[in-house]
């Protein structure tokens, strides 16, 4: 059975959560492979809403075993907390269904201290980081330093490790961030090897097991966080994160390689929304960016900053595609797009009078492209219960065409409400179906 990789197309908060449960129905695996808890994915089932930050949307999915890869950052107080809320909701959360990479990195109290002192040092030049520590501990990563899983299953090494990063960045705290950070090692450490205590039973060999899996023809789904723009190679540094977000990464952030990835899947938002600073050529500060925002409640799952909300952007899209070899996407929110007259599509950017081929690499110049929009005719009807994609106005599916042939992927699928069932499929959704099937 193929595997799918499903990732967010354009600066995250695209519904990723929603498709990621529905296309886990039959699958034997759902497996993140980075970012950490600055992720925020909303599941709504029979009417019960489920936030989750770490653990894999998999987990409401009665078979389906659940990996956190070796390319998250992991705060292991976040994740005893996240698997409390859920068994206090019945789900069961046993060493079986949730697996802990050995090789995933940790995110210690540290590094949360660490990116605020950062963000409010760059005052107004802030990058507007969920503030959960994640860039922090990505650099501890990337200079051989940081603390991993497996240090979890050799106590007195891991308590040496641990004393010692935490004066050292007890150090870096007060000289370079005169941070008021109180740190008390004893009782940090202390609260470390509770953590671990309890932890300990999830840790596994994700590479080794999802070897396995595949050979033996099971379904995986390798969810993205974030999104595509939110990559800090490719996205719109310096306001991006610090993961890869592309699809590339769902190899080298559970340990597969490329041929492991059968199909790419895009998540997109029939309109565009992002938290934090960085440009936004399409952004709407006006009546129709605070409708689109009451309508579609854009506020952050993580942190409940209001999001700020534009029109759909074809350049976007049309760069998501190429740099995660998208097979083909999923809109969601539709139904938030309702009752508008017009709907704007950017089609093109220009910048000083000349007409881009893509993108601009410098966040500076993104600012000031002046956007090109088509206006596509709106519709009035309420689609939150309907049912099949014949029945959508044919505005609506005009306006789904239309995106779809601008940005060169094939739509298979279109959300029209919160709820796991509000989902449509359409024509060409073959793999999908299978997948799921
Ligand atoms: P960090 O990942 O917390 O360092 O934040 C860096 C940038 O990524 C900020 O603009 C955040 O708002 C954004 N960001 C991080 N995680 C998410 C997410 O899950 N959804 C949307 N934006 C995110």
């Amino acid at each position: 059975m193929p595997s799918l990789v499903i990732v967010g197309a354009q600066w995250g908060d695209e519904g990723k959560g929603k498709i990621v449960d529905y296309l886990t129905s039959n699958a034997d695996w759902v497996v993140r492979f980075h970012g950490g808890n600055n992720a925020g994915h909303t599941l709504v089932v029979n009417g019960v809403k489920t936030k989750l930050h770490l653990i894999p949307s998999g987990i409401l999915r009665h078979q389906a075993k659940n990996l956190i890869g070796a390319g998250v950052v992991l705060n292991p107080f976040v994740l005893l907390q996240e698997i409390a809320g859920l068994r206090a909701s019945g789900i069961e959360v046993t060493p079986e269904r949730l697996i802990i990479d050995r090789e995933a990195s940790l995110l210690l109290p540290y590094h949360e201290a660490l990116d605020r002192a950062r963000e409010s040092a760059l005052g107004d030049k802030k990058i507007g980081t969920t503030g959960r520590g994640v860039g922090p501990a990505y650099e501890d990563r990337a200079a051989r330093c940081g603390l991993r899983v497996a240090d979890f299953t050799d106590l007195a090494t891991l308590e040496d490790k641990f004393r010692s990063s935490l004066a050292l960045k007890a150090k870096v705290l007060l000289s370079l961030y005169q941070s008021e950070d109180k740190i008390n090692p004893d009782q940090q450490w202390a609260a470390l090897a509770e953590a671990r205590e309890q932890l300990l039973p999830h840790i596994g060999n994700g590479s080794l097991l999802l070897e396995g899996a595949l050979k033996r023809n099971e379904r995986v789904v390798f969810e993205g966080a974030q999104g595509t723009f939110l990559d800090p190679v490719f996205g719109t540094v310096p306001f991006v994160t610090s993961s890869s977000t592309l699809a590339g990464a769902a190899t080298t952030g559970c340990g597969v390689g490329p041929r492991a990835l059968d199909f790419v899947l895009g998540v997109v938002k029939a309109y565009t929304t992002r938290v934090g600073s960085g440009p936004f050529p399409t952004e709407l500060i006006d009546d129709s960016g605070d409708l689109l925002r009451a309508r579609g409640a854009e506020y952050g799952t993580t942190t409940g900053r209001p999001r700020r909300c534009g029109w759909f952007d074809v350049m976007v899209l049309k760069r998501a595609v190429r740099l995660n070899g998208l097979d083909a996407l999923a809109l969601t929110k539709l139904d938030v797009l309702s009752g508008f007259k017009k709907i704007r599509v950017c089609v093109g950017y220009k910048l000083e009078g000349k007409v881009l081929d893509d993108m601009p690499a410098l966040s500076h110049e993104l600012d000031r492209v002046e956007p090109q929009y088509v206006d596509l005719d709106g519709w009035n009807e309420d689609l939150t219960g309907i049912k099949a994609w014949a029945d959508l106005p044919a505005a609506a599916r005009s306006y789904i065409g239309a995106i779809a042939e601008m940005v060169g992927c094939p739509i298979s699928a279109v959300s029209v409400a919160a709820e796991r069932r509000a989902m449509l499929f359409s024509e060409n959704a073959g793999f999908i179906n299978e997948f799921i099937g």
